[in-house]
């Protein structure tokens, strides 16, 4: 900004009195200020309505002839441009009660007649201080608003990137993953096409192709499984259900489960507080059966799984806690990674965080993973108390970019 020339400061008076007006206007072009004077208040409206520079100051008098100073000081603040304008007002009249109308009508200051030429003076240059600081402000701000919408979209851009990068990641992943199995089941095609030709299948042969064919057919039905919900793509209807209704059916399915093959406690505690919500019920079932699948994998034999939900202000709390080995640091920060698993059997894909963070996308919530204190990991949901789902941006698909 080029500072050498100061900008003028232009001041508005609005007096009937003659002798009043020309006194304030003698005073303040004496300082340099570039000052308009009218004696007639509605001239000075309709001024002020096209005026073409910025006027910094209005001083005018209560007792007009017209209309009177507080309908003068209020149609003046009608009008957006003169909102912030600062407004002095000159006037015989001392009461309080006065000074206090004027100030309710939109007045800065008040000054009293007859005009003391050294108050006017000061008073005239704090309001225009303030102004100009107002001005400064305001000027800040707009560029801190333009940097802020740069920011975002910045931001946006870089959330679009990092889907394109996930997409890649998950492309590459998928090739993988349902490569392998496919090679195996062309594999076995072929060793029996071979021993057929040579006329040698027994039954031992067989039941070994049969259950190598079943792993790997399996195998690929479950990452495509997974996909489907990680993709959003499939979308059963949204109801009105309490999260604990389904916590308790999924720790009812789960503890079947478990007692077959574990000795492993599952521990409710659900706020009863929490109330309903719009979602997916099987998307959030399957979810929550990942968290447990996850849970019961990390105890392994035996240990306890503690369910709990709780109404945080507009939150619920939803936390799976177990008494496993914990996430190892490494894991913190590729857990959510489609793929990412630490698991050497071949049933696990690496896709159950990758679902559950899916399945919170879908339902505005977030999840956040932790190890507890006291050992094992601590998997948090923060889902929006009486949660609301627009059907048609829910159906959306998560990578429709
Ligand atoms: N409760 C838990 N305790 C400790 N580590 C966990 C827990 N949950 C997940 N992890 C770690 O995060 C990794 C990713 O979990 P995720 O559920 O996505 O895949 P996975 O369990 O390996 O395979 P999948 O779920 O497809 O069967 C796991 O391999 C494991 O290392
Ligand atoms: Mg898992």
């Amino acid at each position: 900004m080029n500072k050498s020339r100061p900008e003028t400061v232009n001041i508005i008076v609005i007096d009937d009195d003659l002798n009043n007006m020309e006194l304030i206007s003698l005073y303040l072009s004496g300082c340099g200020y570039s000052v308009k004077s009218f004696s007639q208040e509605i001239e000075a409206l309709n001024y002020l309505q096209g005026a073409e520079s910025k006027i910094s100051l209005i001083i005018l008098d209560l007792m007009l002839t017209e209309i009177s100073g507080y309908e003068l000081c209020r149609r003046i603040r009608s009008n957006p441009r003169y909102r912030f304008t600062p407004i002095l007002i000159s006037s015989g009249l001392t009461d309080n009660k006065d000074k206090n109308a004027a100030m309710e009508a939109g007045a800065d200051d008040f000054i009293s007649k007859p005009i003391d030429r050294q108050v006017l003076i000061t008073r005239v240059r704090s309001l225009i201080r303030i102004q100009t600081l107002y001005d400064e402000l305001i000027e800040k701000n707009e560029k801190l608003e333009y940097a802020f919408n740069k920011l975002k979209s910045a931001q946006n851009t870089l959330i679009n990137n990092e889907k394109f990068v996930s997409i890649g990641a998950m492309a590459q992943g998928l090739t993988h993953e349902i490569y392998n199995p496919l090679t195996i089941i062309g594999g076995n095609l072929e060793r029996v096409s071979l021993k057929m030709k040579n006329g040698k299948i027994d039954n031992e042969f067989l039941n070994q192709i049969i259950f190598s064919t079943r792993n790997a057919v399996k195998r690929c039905a479950k990452i495509v499984e997974a996909l489907e919900t990680y993709s959003a793509e499939k979308i059963n209807s949204i109801e009105r259900t309490c999260v604990n209704d389904i916590l308790k059916r999924v720790a009812t399915l789960f503890a079947v489960k478990l007692k077959m093959m574990h000795s492993i406690n599952i521990i409710e505690t659900y706020d009863e507080a929490v109330g309903e919500i719009d979602c997916d019920q099987q998307a959030l079932q399957q979810a929550f059966m990942h968290l447990m699948n996850n849970a019961a994998e990390s105890i392994g034999e035996n240990g306890e799984i503690t369910i709990s939900t709780a109404l945080s202000g507009d939150e619920i709390m939803v936390r799976f806690s177990d008494t496993g080995a914990g996430f190892k640091e490494e894991d913190l920060s590729k857990a959510f990674d489609p793929f990412y698993t630490t698991k050497l059997s071949a049933m696990s894909a690496g896709l159950g965080l990758a679902v559950v963070s899916g399945v919170a996308k879908l339902h505005n919530s977030t999840v956040e993973i932790k190890n507890n204190p006291s050992g094992g990991a601590c998997v948090s949901l923060k889902i929006p108390a009486g949660l609301r789902l627009d059907e048609k941006k829910f159906t959306k698909n998560l990578f429709n970019l």
